[in-house]
């Protein structure tokens, strides 16, 4: 048996996708020379340029291609913070569930950049506490440099709440970045309705390949840059443009965007069909931020008295890949910082998993998912007790 329930770390690459990157590597030309070679594929990534910014809702000047939503999310962080500083704004202001894109960029700045960083908490379904922001702008909105909060969390696929975030920046003009990567493809995204300054999308995550991000970044808008060379991507991310990647993240984007809605609904489906039973098979186990806003295809299960990496090695040995919240750092697992944001202990942040579906997702997957989970989980507790 082999069942992914593992979408979230990475998906499939769409038909389109593998076939937009196979036709652009059988080309030759960098985008950035004069003749004709180059100008030929010069023209096609300015094609899919144009196609991600039509799926983005941005222009497509505004799409600066790198090479990661990591990347993009750092030179977001780094860039407009430095942009900030300069203007004698010294905060980082970012929310206590970012990705580690994030989450470790902040801490960067603090230790080797001077910033003073700030985690705005959230509730216990994973909301951001825009109480907690207001009151930090109202006192001190003159000094931050940059908010980034992201439009979904890749644990618990919890929504939050962006617009808001943006109507209380905006007082200050402080410039509010979102790293979309788990959204984009996933539920109704447009950068210029949200009135954000810069997003955050990541390929891999849309049937696209790995390797491949996008900052949106406002038009006009000059940051700091990280990389230094040939001066692509308005001076913003030097380096040859990679344009097999560039082309199959639009064919990934289009694709994503035509087939929203009837695989969003089979997707949503299938996660609530999971969330209900699980508790019949399971039933102390709990569903983390089932009452909010949540992307179609994440459900973030607590088993209570297991522990996720040996739930995790359990569910492997029969073919099922999930994923824990917990990140390894120097080969010591650590809680998941988001669990523990929404207020869990140390221990019921240890025993949870998430289970992530995709566009091939099927019930019978999660029927056989649901079969095997009282005997994992009870072997799982033994295991524990031990
Ligand atoms: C919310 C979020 N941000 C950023 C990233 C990083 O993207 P990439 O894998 O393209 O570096 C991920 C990937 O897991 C993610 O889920």
């Amino acid at each position: 048996m082999s069942i992914y329930l593992d979408h979230a770390a990475t998906t499939p690459m769409v038909d389109a996708a593998i076939e937009a990157m196979t036709a652009q590597m059988k080309k030759l030309g960098n985008p950035s020379s004069l003749h004709t070679h180059g100008r030929a594929i010069r023209k096609e990534v300015e094609g899919a340029r144009e196609i991600i910014a039509a799926a983005v809702g941005c222009l497509p000047s505004e799409v600066i291609f790198t090479g990661s939503g990591t990347e993009a999310d750092n030179i977001a962080l780094k860039g407009l913070f430095w942009a900030g500083q300069a203007l004698g704004r010294n905060l980082v202001v970012i929310s206590a569930i970012e990705h580690h894109a994030i989450l470790d960029t902040g801490y960067w700045l603090a230790a080797h950049e001077g910033a003073e960083l700030v985690l705005i908490g959230v509730d216990s379904h994973g909301l951001l506490n825009l109480g907690e922001l207001t009151d930090l702008i109202s006192r001190r909105g003159d000094e931050i440099a940059v908010i980034s909060v992201m439009a979904s969390n890749n644990e618990t696929g919890v929504i939050q709440p962006i617009a808001e975030v943006v109507e209380l920046a905006r007082i200050n003009s402080i410039p509010v970045h979102c790293d979309a990567v788990q959204s984009f493809g996933k539920v109704p995204l447009s950068f210029s309705e949200l009135g954000v300054t810069a997003l955050t999308l990541s390929a891999h995550k849309i049937g696209g390949p790995l390797g491949i991000g996008v900052l949106v970044l406002r038009r006009a808008l000059e940051i700091p840059a990280l990389l230094h060379g040939g001066g692509q991507e308005r001076e913003i991310r030097s380096g040859t443009l990679n344009a097999p990647s560039i082309l199959a993240f639009a064919a990934a984007a289009k694709e994503s965007v035509e087939r929203f809605g009837l695989r969003n609904f089979r997707m949503e489906e299938i996660r609530d069909d999971f969330a209900k039973r699980v508790v019949d098979v399971i039933p102390d186990a709990y569903i983390n931020g089932i009452d909010a806003p949540r992307l179609p295809g994440i459900i973030n299960v607590t088993f209570p008295g297991t522990e996720s990496e040996t739930l995790l090695l359990l569910l492997d040995a029969e073919g099922i890949s999930c994923s824990t919240g917990s990140a390894c750092s120097a080969g010591v697992q650590r809680p998941s910082h988001v669990l523990l944001a929404m207020g869990h202990d140390d221990r019921s942040a240890r025993s949870t998993l998430r289970f992530s579906l995709g566009a091939s997702s099927t019930l019978e997957e999660i029927d056989e998912t649901l079969d095997l989970l009282p005997s994992v989980i009870e072997r799982g507790r033994m295991a524990n007790l031990r």
